[in-house]
């Protein structure tokens, strides 16, 4: 081989390899891994009012399953019809975000299990009370009684509900499958897909969840409204820099949750893509690129979870 063939190839090699590294989307498992006794426990608790002090509210009242695991409603509304201050985020695929919460308050889903039990303005109830509700339930002596013998825990409760959560994934996406080389894209969508890298999304969207692996801020450019009340990182630290920075939102099933960002203001899909060029890119895209994002963010649909068939 002649010298400068071989130096085509390594070009061609060295080329082949930066481009695959830019691919920063990896696809989801086909088949996550839990504790299947577990989350089938898990699943009943998910749906099951009786974790809220009134016995109104589940977790599926504020992250409906069947509309892509978040809320509809601007803010969510817990026991007593009292309102939260943010919209719920949704739990599909949130076993992949790096922290729970849209300013990462809490490291686990365990963790954050906890809070919507024990708050005020959601469920109400404190650990003792979950315990003896469902000591006291024949239903779940008998379901828990598949893997464990004598007293329910409340450790033991969150621990369902957390397998179950595991187990709320949604693989095999159109964007999935092109990502494995099973099937193309449109040309739309694929035009989308560079539209989305060339303009910069990727650089906070990207990762299993396309999102749900860094703080970012809303308004990285051009500057958002920020009120006191939003659960945001300056919430926690009170640094005038992290007014408005949240947890960056996944991408899947993107097309399934409007309305769109923490405070609900983006009805459409084509508002809340113009929105972000705007004020986190500094871009004020065509009608056509707005196109090609939307069909591109429609490929992100997964398929439902096993556990709700
Ligand atoms: C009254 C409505 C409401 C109920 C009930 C509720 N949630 Fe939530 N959930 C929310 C809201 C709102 C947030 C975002 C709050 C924040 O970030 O400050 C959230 C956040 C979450 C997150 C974090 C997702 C992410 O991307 O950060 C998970 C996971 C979750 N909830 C699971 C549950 C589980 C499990 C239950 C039942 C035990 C439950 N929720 C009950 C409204 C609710
Ligand atoms: C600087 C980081 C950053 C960049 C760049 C960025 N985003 Fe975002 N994106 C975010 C953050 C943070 C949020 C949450 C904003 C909020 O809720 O107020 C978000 C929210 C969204 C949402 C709404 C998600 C939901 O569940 O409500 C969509 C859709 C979206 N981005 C698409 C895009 C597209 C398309 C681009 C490129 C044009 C883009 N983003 C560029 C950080 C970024």
């Amino acid at each position: 081989m002649s010298a400068y063939k071989l130096s085509f190839l390594i070009t061609a090699l060295l080329f082949t390899q930066i481009a695959f590294a830019n691919e920063v989307i990896t696809p989801l498992p086909v088949n996550p891994i839990y504790d299947k006794k577990k989350a089938a426990v898990g699943k009943i608790l998910f749906f099951d009012p009786i974790l809220s002090l009134d016995r109104s509210t589940s977790c599926n009242s504020c992250h409906d399953l069947a509309a892509g695991g978040a809320d509809k409603k601007e803010v969510s509304i817990g026991i007593d019809g009292l309102k939260g201050n943010i919209q719920s985020p949704t739990v599909l695929n949130a076993r992949y975000n790096f922290k729970q919460f849209w300013n990462g308050r809490a490291e686990t889903l365990l963790e954050q299990a906890n809070g919507p039990i024990h708050n005020p303005k959601e469920m109400g109830l404190n650990s003792l009370e979950v315990e003896k509700r469902i000591n006291a339930s024949h239903k779940y002596k008998t379901l828990f009684s598949n893997y464990h013998d004598g007293p329910i825990s409340y450790l033991m409760i969150l621990e369902a509900i957390v397998e179950f959560e595991k187990a709320l994934v949604t693989p095999n996406s159109k964007f999935d499958r092109y990502l494995r080389g099973e099937i193309q894209l449109t040309e739309l969508e694929y035009a989308g897909y560079q539209t989305f890298k060339t303009l910069g999304c990727i650089t906070c969207h990207n990762g299993m969840n396309i999102g749900g692996n860094s703080f970012q801020k809303m308004g990285m450019i051009i500057p958002y409204i920020h009120k006191e009340d939003y659960p945001d990182l300056y919430s926690l630290t009170k640094k005038d820099y992290h007014k408005n920075v949240f947890k960056v939102p996944t991408l899947r099933n993107i097309a399934l949750l409007a309305p769109y960002f923490h405070d609900a203001s983006a009805k459409t899909l084509e508002e809340a893509v113009k929105i972000m060029s705007k004020l986190n890119l500094g871009y004020i895209i065509s009608e056509q690129q707005i196109k090609e994002l939307v069909a591109f963010l429609n490929t992100l649909t997964g398929e439902t979870p096993e556990i709700l068939d």
